[in-house]
């Protein structure tokens, strides 16, 4: 099956997953690529609210501005329809799977050149490093995702 749609998912929508969105819309579009890319969280703890402050200012220091996406909670209801859903922690994908959505779909960003790892989860990180780890982990990982979406398909 073709894929046309990607979903990130990480815990709040406000830090890892807006990022991921918006580092994946600035590579497909690069390769010319039409996919429609969302990101969404498995809590329901940001929603309507905008990115955290330091994922803003990572991406801007790289040329993306993330600051018009607002948090919202994944729904099994409204977010079937994506072709692939990656979850940036096994937490993540686990609760993706309880909320219903078939595995067949799911995978995890550290499964595209980045060994498994997890994409930690930045939260509670004092400075710019921690996200700077985050947003290094996340651009090479979606642009292999983005290569092995095209060679696939
Ligand atoms: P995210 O980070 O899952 O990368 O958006 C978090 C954001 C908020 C919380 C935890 C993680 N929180 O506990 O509110």
């Amino acid at each position: 099956m073709a894929i046309h749609s990607i979903l990130f998912v990480c815990l709040g929508n406000i830090c890892r997953s807006p990022l991921a969105e918006g580092i994946a819309r600035k590579l497909v579009k690069e390769a010319g690529l039409s996919l429609y890319i969302d990101s969404a969280g498995t809590s329901g703890w940001h929603i309507d609210e905008p990115p955290c402050e330091h994922s803003i200012m990572v991406g801007k220091r790289h040329g993306i501005d993330i600051s018009h996406l607002k948090g919202r909670k994944v729904s099994v209801y409204g977010d079937l329809d994506f072709d692939l859903i990656i979850a940036m922690d096994k937490q993540n994908y686990h609760d993706l799977l309880q909320l219903g959505f078939p595995k067949e779909k799911l995978a995890l960003m550290g499964d595209f050149g980045l060994k498994g790892k997890e994409i930690p989860d930045p939260y509670y990180f004092k400075d710019l490093d921690g996200f700077e780890k985050v947003y290094s982990m996340l651009e090479s990982a979606i642009y292999e995702l983005i290569s092995v979406v095209v060679k696939k398909y």
